[in-house]
């Protein structure tokens, strides 16, 4: 699977380790920044990571340092669904049922052996369609009424 990921200052470290453990899964993955610790604006990366999870059709993954800013920022851009999970069950359901397209990891909430099995567990799970379908498609409706 593809992915493209990207976090804040607070991620560095963090997303390198997420990244080494989708590698050795066979997963690609393809950084776009930041690179270092100097301070960064979350809202920056989540709209970049976003704009790429969109244009190439593939999944994306968006730290910080909660999780928090960098998810609801990149669930701004319409067509994104981005799932702040703290654990696998949330993260296998967040494709199941909300066929999410963005995995939003927090870098000060979680270890990042924990954090590599949660993005493992949302890359490896498909969406089921049929009745959670129709209540994407309500999501997106909503995109366009908030408009
Ligand atoms: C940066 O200090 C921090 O605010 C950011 O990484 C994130 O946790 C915001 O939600």
């Amino acid at each position: 699977m593809k992915v493209i990921i990207g976090c804040d200052h607070a991620g560095v470290q963090f997303k390198h380790d997420v990244m080494e453990t989708l590698r050795q899964r066979g997963h690609e993955c393809i950084d776009c920044g930041v690179y270092d610790e100097k301070a960064a604006d979350y809202p920056d990366i989540a709209e970049k990571i976003a704009k790429e999870v969109l244009a190439q059709g593939v999944f994306g993954i968006v730290i910080c340092g909660t999780g928090v800013g960098i998810s609801i920022s990149a669930n701004k851009i319409a067509g994104i669904r981005a799932a702040l999970c703290h654990n696998e069950f949330t993260a296998r359901m967040s494709r199941m049922h909300n066929d999410a397209n963005v995995l939003a990891l927090g870098a000060r909430v979680l270890g990042p052996s924990l954090a590599g099995a949660i993005a493992l567990a949302f890359l490896e799970t498909e969406f089921e369609g049929g009745r959670h379908q129709q209540r994407v498609d309500k999501i997106t409706a909503l995109e366009r009424k908030g408009r």
